[in-house]
Parts: structure tokens; sequence; C-alpha cells
């Protein structure tokens, strides 16, 4: 570091202050992610490695995905846009190396997050030192890089306006608004404001995979089952869980979280009330879009089309299926009427259970419906917000085209 770190932060008037200020905030976490290496060995996962895993964690998750998010989105393009001659050549050389450190060092961070995560929780005390070393060594040198080249250049380069529209994008990508000057104090920090405020600030860079138009499968559903299966493979939250939008008769959307119990050429089948609001929608205006959105893998599944109910043989398969209780709820519950209370549910259900017994048989009004597609698209998340999307629709004659489009 070249100038010596203000002991307040500066105002967002001081754009490329801010930014120095920040590269001070990532050192001193360096620092604790070095000392708690060196913690590890003698005292274990004792409260205070947890806490140290804990604020490590939090600035690297946020703030400073924040803090190449202003350089990226914000301060190198508008570098580009002034620089000439020397600069112009200077950041023509450096700018795909800032990038790549960025990149480098937050592959290098999902290893260490991992771990420090496990620590944060008390349930391991393994911490890589050679990706500890890797990393703070080169986020050390790419400060340096940034601090000796850029920060200058900018200081020199932009304008009043300039500086004021960077300090503008950067309160913004932190949700602060003009004139709250005590909010800048937070620049470089994981943010404090409230979780409604906050939710502008989740961001989460996508990297895991790609999506290639020479790689996915002729059929969607053929795609779709290579991406079910990994999404199985991954152990991923609820695999099968999926939002079903639904439209009623005045037109407005409605949707709601169901589980896909079938899926093949077919299409795409869930269990539920026919009499549910649902149910009423679907006979009314029978179109859904589902959505499967898996995070572990940064996927999501969009899928359109007309829906028809299952065969009765195949709902009574089905519901013959499922576990007793759940067969007896089903029968007990009328899916999105109103009741007066908890006690009154259970109520009911008591009484189909003593009249029922063992053997219910599926009622009349529940049952399978299944999207037949005409349209699926994969999205696989990538860097910076520029994901890959393939989307299949289905032509008159059965066969499916299918396209790129743009993030
Ligand atoms: C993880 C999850 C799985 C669900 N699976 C089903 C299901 O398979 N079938 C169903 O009818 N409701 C399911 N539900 C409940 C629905 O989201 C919804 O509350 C219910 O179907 C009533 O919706 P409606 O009033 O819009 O018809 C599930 C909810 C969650 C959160």
């Amino acid at each position: 570091m070249n100038s010596p770190l203000p002991d307040t932060a500066p105002d967002f008037d001081q754009p490329v202050a801010v930014l120095k200020h920040c590269h001070g905030r990532i050192r001193k976490q360096l620092a604790t992610l070095e000392k708690l290496l060196a913690h590890l060995p003698q005292h274990g996962a004792d409260e205070q490695a947890r806490q140290a895993a804990q604020a490590v964690l939090k600035y690297f998750d946020k703030a400073a995905q924040l803090h190449h998010d202003d350089e990226e989105q914000d301060l190198i393009p508008m570098l580009h846009a002034v620089a000439q001659g020397e600069d112009a050549a200077t950041l023509q050389a450096l700018a795909p190396v800032i990038l790549q450190d960025h990149k480098d060092m937050d592959a290098m961070w999902q290893d260490l997050h991992e771990q420090l995560s496990l620590i944060a929780g008390g349930g391991a005390t393994q911490l890589s030192g050679s990706t500890v070393e890797r990393f703070t060594q080169r986020y050390l040198n790419h400060m340096e890089r940034e601090e000796n080249t850029m920060a200058p250049m900018a200081v020199r380069l932009f304008s009043p306006e300039q500086m004021r529209q960077l300090g503008l994008a950067m309160r913004r990508r932190r949700g602060i608004e003009a004139g709250d000057n005590g909010a800048t104090a937070t620049a470089c920090e994981p943010a404090t404001a409230s979780i409604g405020d906050r939710v502008a600030d989740l961001r989460k860079d996508y990297g895991q995979a790609r999506l290639d138009e020479s790689e996915v499968a002729d059929d969607p559903v053929a795609q779709f089952t290579r991406w079910f299966e990994e999404a199985l493979k991954a152990e991923v939250n609820e695999p099968n869980a999926m939002s079903v939008a639904t439209v009623g008769e005045d037109g407005r959307p409605t949707s709601r979280i169901v589980l896909v119990k079938q899926f093949d050429g077919r299409g795409f089948t869930w269990y539920t009330n026919y009499d549910s609001q649902k149910g009423k929608q679907l006979a009314s205006k029978p179109f859904a879009a589902l959505l499967f959105f898996w995070s572990e893998l940064e996927r999501q599944v969009r899928i359109e089309g007309t829906v028809e109910r299952t065969t009765a043989e195949e709902s009574d398969r089905y519901f013959n299926s499922r576990p007793l209780k759940s067969r007896l709820s089903a029968i007990a519950s009328r899916q999105s009427a109103p009741i007066a209370n908890r006690a009154t549910l259970e109520h009911n259900y008591e009484d189909v259970a003593r009249q029922y017994g063992e053997s219910p048989s599926r009622p009349s009004n529940w049952g399978g419906f299944r999207l037949v597609p005409e349209r699926i698209e994969f999205w696989q998340g990538r860097r910076s917000r520029f994901h890959d999307r393939i989307v299949y629709t289905r032509q008159e004659d059965g066969s499916w085209t299918r396209q790129r489009l743009q993030p």
C-alpha cells in the first residue's frame, strides 16, 4: 500500500479513496485468515476461531464481491472510455489481468468458503494452508497492482462529474441513499441495513458450468433428464419441487410449489386436488408454466405448455402408492377452501380415518395433471450475469427446434 489509509471511511464523493479504503479492509480480513490458520492446530474450532471464520466469511461473501463489481462494472469501463495513448495501452494490458485475478480469487474463495463454513459451525478444523497462502498472496499483489496503476489513473483522468458518477454507482450498489453520509462508513463492510434493504446486495456470481449448443441433447426431455440426474447426484434440496403458475379467469397469474412425480416424452405430472384453486384455474384455462430452480447447480428450467388430467388408472396407481396417512389427508382436506382452525382440520382427518380404515380409495376430485410441453428453456448461471440460455420450441410436427437467448 503506497498511501496510508485514512482512519475513517472516505465519502463517496471520493470514490477512488473509498476503493482504497476497501483494500485496507481486505488486508485486515486476510490477516485474520492467516491468524486463524495459525490458531486452529493448537486450539481447534474454539469460540475465537468460529468468530474469526464467521467474520472472514461475511466479508468475502458480500463486501469483497461488491468491491469487485465496483471495478468490473464501473471503474474499468469508465477508464476504458477516457484513457488514451499510453494510458489506454496500460489499461489494455492491465484490465484482463485484473479480471482474471478476480476470477481466480473467486475460485480460491469457493474452496475457502466451504472450509470456513465448517469451522464457523464448529464442525471442522481443516483449513488449507496452501490455499490461504495463494489467496492472500494473490489478493495482496492484486491490490498493489491496482493502487499503483488504476487508482492514480482514475484520479488523473476522471473529471469531477465522472467521479460523481462512479461514486453514485458504488453508492447504488450498496443501496446507500444520496446524502446518507453515515452509511459511507459501511461502504467496505458487510451490509448492516435492514434485511429488506439488504436483499439488493445479495449477489452471487455463478460460474460452475456452461451450457453449450454443441453439448445439449436434441430432445429437451432428454436434456431435462440429464440435468435431473445431475441434480440428484448433487443432492440438491428437493430436486423435484417445481413452481406451477396458472391463470385465473380474470387473467391474473398465481403460482405455488408442487412435486413432479413423473416425466417422460408425454409431459410432466404432479398430483393434487382438482377442486383446489389451481385445479379450478386449470379447468377453465388449461395452460401452465413450470419452473425448477436448482440453486446448488446454478440452474433453472422453465417449461410451458397445455395441461391435461392423467387417466383415472394413472391417478389410482399413484394414489395407492402413497403412505396411508397421506391418502387419508388427501381425502380429509378440501384443498384451498377456508377452514375455521387447525382443530377442525384434525377432527375431519379423524373422521375420515375412522370411515375409510386401512384402504381408502382415491376420491374422484384428486388426481394428476400432466403438462404437455411446448417450450422448455434451460438456464445455466454464468459469471457477471452473462448466463447461458437455450430454449427448445415444439413444432407442429412434434419435432423441436432450439435457440440461444441473450441472458
Ligand atoms: C415443497 C412443496 C411441495 C408441495 N407439493 C405439493 C404437491 O405435490 N401437490 C399439491 O397439491 N400441493 C403441494 N404443495 C402445496 C402447494 O404449494 C399449495 O399450497 C397447494 O397445492 C394449494 O395450492 P392452490 O390453492 O393454488 O391450489 C407443496 C408445497 C411445497 C412447499
